[in-house]
């Protein structure tokens, strides 16, 4: 016995590529297996709202390659509103659901994992361009934001090299490195500032050197990638051209505030970009299309299984699963070896 034919689907916390590849992958499996779908529209919000729509065939056709997702997305949290909880309790069970497949980076499959202790029949799906879902090697979104931001950073080599500057591209990744570890060792970057790694007086030194030892060689600009949570240590405010007292340079800052130093201390004219937003927007990449279809099936199957309290997850080239206790409120930090490795070639 299956239980209930009702399948519940929605996406929390900050949108990426492939949410609609997975929507799609999840929706149409339960369809096969004769479940009605239904999408919760923006995260844990729309339980609550009451707020939902039936997942057809023809709503999630064509859907496959478009960014975004069209479920809607938020960063509501039920634990942090009191009575919240059991509101959404109470939908789930007024919905007629026998599942709820939720689409999220690790502030939502906490919410997920502490909802399912609560007795929300629940399995979770990992998605974040900054690929820091702890038990999984990939996110759904990661591998379309590293592609972003390495076309990207060829378009910033060009243009540096004409120029000879260095230039420093922001990206993503609030506690970890990934995407600027991936993406700078695609394009051969001459530096990569993570969070995992803070930069200090000595690591600002070695940059530098390093923009003048290129120099030396006859190449006459540089490439750095600098993550959104790479933190400075032992800098003063001044040092760091920022105004609050001993203070980090806030996100969205520190690309800016690395590009001052490195032009204060080398003399070589120094310009920052910064991703944004872009590197989240989109079409995702054949592999997240790819690796959305996988995790939806397999969280369909789970639903069908009454397999809760699970999260589908990425180890070698095959789908397992991993209890939701296991990932929630922690960080998957980038692998020492492979930032050891982006760095054999800065030079
Ligand atoms: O969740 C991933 C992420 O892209 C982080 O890298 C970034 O700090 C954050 O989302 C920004 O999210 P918001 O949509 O809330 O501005």
């Amino acid at each position: 016995m299956e239980g209930h034919k009702r399948i519940g689907v929605m996406t929390g916390g900050g949108d990426c590529p492939g949410l609609n590849a997975a929507i799609r992958a999840t929706a149409k499996t339960a369809i096969l297996a004769s479940y009605e779908v239904i999408g919760i529209r923006d995260g844990w919000q729309g339980l609550i709202d009451h707020d939902n729509l039936i997942l057809d065939q023809a709503r999630t056709s064509e859907i496959l390659d478009r960014g975004g997702t069209i479920l809607g997305t938020s960063r509501f949290s039920p634990l942090k509103v009191e009575g919240a909880p059991e509101q959404v309790l109470r939908a789930f069970a007024d919905l007629g659901l026998s599942g709820l497949v939720v689409l999220g980076g690790n502030g939502t499959l906490s919410v997920a994992s502490k909802m399912f202790d609560m007795g929300l029949p629940v399995v979770g799906i990992p998605k974040t361009i900054d690929n820091d879902v702890a038990e999984t090697e990939f996110a759904i979104g990661f591998q379309t934001a590293v592609q972003i931001a390495t076309d990207a950073l060829d378009r910033l080599r060009s243009t540096a090299e004409s120029h000879h500057r260095v230039m420093l591209l922001e990206v993503m990744g609030r506690d970890a490195g990934w995407i600027a570890v991936y993406a700078g060792m695609a394009s051969g970057a001459d530096a990569i500032l993570i969070p995992e790694i803070p930069v200090d007086e000595d690591r600002m030194e070695k940059i530098c050197e390093m923009v003048g030892t290129r120099s030396g060689k006859g190449k006459k600009y540089s490439i750095v990638v600098v993550a959104e949570g790479a933190r400075l240590t032992g800098f003063t405010s001044s040092a760091m051209n920022v105004d609050c007292a001993g203070g980090q340079p806030s996100a969205h800052r520190i690309g800016e505030v690395v590009a001052q130093m490195v032009q204060e201390r080398t003399g070589v004219e120094t310009r920052h970009s910064s991703l944004d937003y872009i590197q989240r927007g989109g079409s995702p990449t054949a592999y997240d299309r790819n690796l959305a279809t996988a995790f939806g099936a397999r969280a369909t199957e789970l639903v069908r299984k009454r397999d809760f309290g699970k999260m589908v997850a990425l180890k070698g080239n095959g789908v397992v699963t991993v209890p939701l206790g296991q990932i929630a409120d922690r960080i998957r930090t980038v692998d020492r070896d492979m930032y050891d490795l982006a760095a054999k070639f800065f030079s």
